[in-house]
């Protein structure tokens, strides 16, 4: 008994170890292939990398990971090849991490990339082919908060050019303080569904800044800074069509211009999702009032000005106010020559006594050649300069400006 038992642990030691080394191989092979400091969920096939205090996109990431998620770090820079080997990863968030360049491929190792998320970075650099996947699976861009500036926009639409985004379907580009458009900078996205640009500082919509997205459902111009929106933008909307518009929050002037605005948001076959919504910012008379429900009459045409639109005169009276001095000028001219006689005579008096303090200063300076004399300052500033009897000796200054007031 005892010999056959021994026997039989004998006989099952290997196979014992080997399990036992295969367990450990196991344990040593995931925990290896899950980067420092991220958590990898081998069910989902995630690989979460939140606050990890990293530098670069982490090397060792499992190859089967279908979503990839890096956030809170300071990865300044994604390169060419920053992900190769994950051709499976769908999902690709680098949400806040100060990226502040995208280089050339980036993503190009990706090739079942559909959503790509950048939000919350400063993107000083996109290379033109930041965003070229051969096949160009990506469905969903996200940019929300991280366009740097203007060139950053102009980097942008190029890559969305070289990119080749057929199938694009959702992109975002909110809260980035753009105040212009490119025109046609959405063509080189054919089918895209939902464009956001809500929280901008956009003032105008033309004839093709939304040209070639003939497939648009939801268009997001909320929370920007149109303050109204033109005829030429409104023929835009129309050729959208089918589209869901949101325009709230936006800081609409409400005066006679604004009328075919406020006609085409009662009559129009386009959608705006939160018409009811939007209000007046401008007169002060109409804030808050809804640019649904104003009529022609309220916001001032008929060129009856609205009652308190008192701000709008203001140009007006300063137009007056020009006339009334032009006016009180020419009386003024005309007074002056109705006493171009008097005038005249005046002139010759003080023409006459300038003379005479001339020929006077003349006489002394022959009498006296001291010229100590003449520096004598400060002769009192209300001594009549011409006075003819002499009384004082004048001081240099004051007889060198005599000719000159003589020549008037
Ligand atoms: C990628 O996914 C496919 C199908 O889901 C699977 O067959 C393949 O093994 C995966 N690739 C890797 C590297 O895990
Ligand atoms: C945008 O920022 C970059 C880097 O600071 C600068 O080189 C560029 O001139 C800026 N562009 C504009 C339009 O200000
Ligand atoms: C709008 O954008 C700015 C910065 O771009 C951000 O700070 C602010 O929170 C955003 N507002 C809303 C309501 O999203
Ligand atoms: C707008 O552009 C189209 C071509 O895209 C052109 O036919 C039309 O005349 C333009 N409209 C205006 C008002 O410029
Ligand atoms: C809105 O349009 C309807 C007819 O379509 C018209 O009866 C109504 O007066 C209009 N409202 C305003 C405020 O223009």
């Amino acid at each position: 008994m005892l010999r056959s038992a021994s026997a039989r642990v004998w006989m099952m030691l290997p196979a014992l170890s080997l399990t036992l080394v295969c367990a450990m191989l196991c344990v040593s092979s995931s925990v290896a292939l899950c980067p420092s400091r991220c958590e990898c969920s081998d069910i989902e096939h995630t690989v979460r990398c939140a606050s990890a205090a990293l530098f670069r996109v982490p090397a060792a990431i499992p190859s089967d990971t279908i979503s990839l998620i890096i956030t809170g770090d300071t990865i300044h820079r994604v390169e060419h090849s920053a992900f190769n080997g994950l051709q499976n990863v769908t999902h690709l968030n680098l949400r806040n991490n100060g990226i502040m360049e995208i280089g050339s491929h980036a993503f190009s190792s990706l090739h079942m990339l559909r959503s790509l998320i950048l939000n919350n970075n400063q993107l000083v650099l996109i290379h033109p082919e930041a965003f070229s996947v051969p096949g160009s699976p990506l469905q969903e861009l996200s940019l929300r908060s991280s366009l740097y500036n203007y060139t950053s926009l102009t980097d942008l639409v190029t890559a969305l050019r070289w990119g080749e985004l057929t199938n694009l379907l959702r992109l975002d580009l909110s809260d980035n303080h753009l105040v212009l458009l490119p025109l046609g900078m959405f063509s080189p996205l054919p089918n895209l569904q939902h464009l956001h640009l809500n929280n901008n500082s956009l003032v105008a919509v033309y004839n093709s800044t939304f040209s070639g997205i003939e497939q648009l459902l939801e268009l997001d111009l909320s929370r920007n800074a149109f303050r109204t929106i033109s005829d030429e933008g409104l023929q835009e909307f129309e050729r959208l069509g089918q589209v869901r518009l949101m325009l709230g929050q936006n800081p609409y002037v409400c005066t006679c211009e604004a009328q075919e605005f406020a006609n085409w948001l009662n009559s129009s076959k386009v959608r705006v999702g939160d018409a009811d919504g939007l209000y007046c910012e401008y007169p002060a008379a109409l804030r808050e009032v809804s640019l649904r429900v104003l009529t022609a009459q309220a916001l001032g045409c008929y060129g009856k000005p609205h009652e308190e639109i008192t701000d709008l005169s203001l140009h007006t009276s300063y137009v007056f106010l020009g006339l009334v001095l032009g006016f009180v000028g020419m009386v003024f001219l005309f007074v002056v020559y109705l006493n171009r006689k008097g005038i005249k005579k005046w002139i010759t008096d003080i023409h006459e006594a300038c003379q005479n303090v001339l020929e006077g200063y003349h006489y002394r300076y022959e009498i006296d050649s001291d010229p100590r004399l003449g520096r004598v300052p400060n002769i009192r500033q209300g001594q009549p300069r011409m006075d003819p009897h002499l009384g004082h000796i004048p001081s240099d200054s004051r007889i060198t400006q005599i000719p000159s007031d003589v020549t008037l």
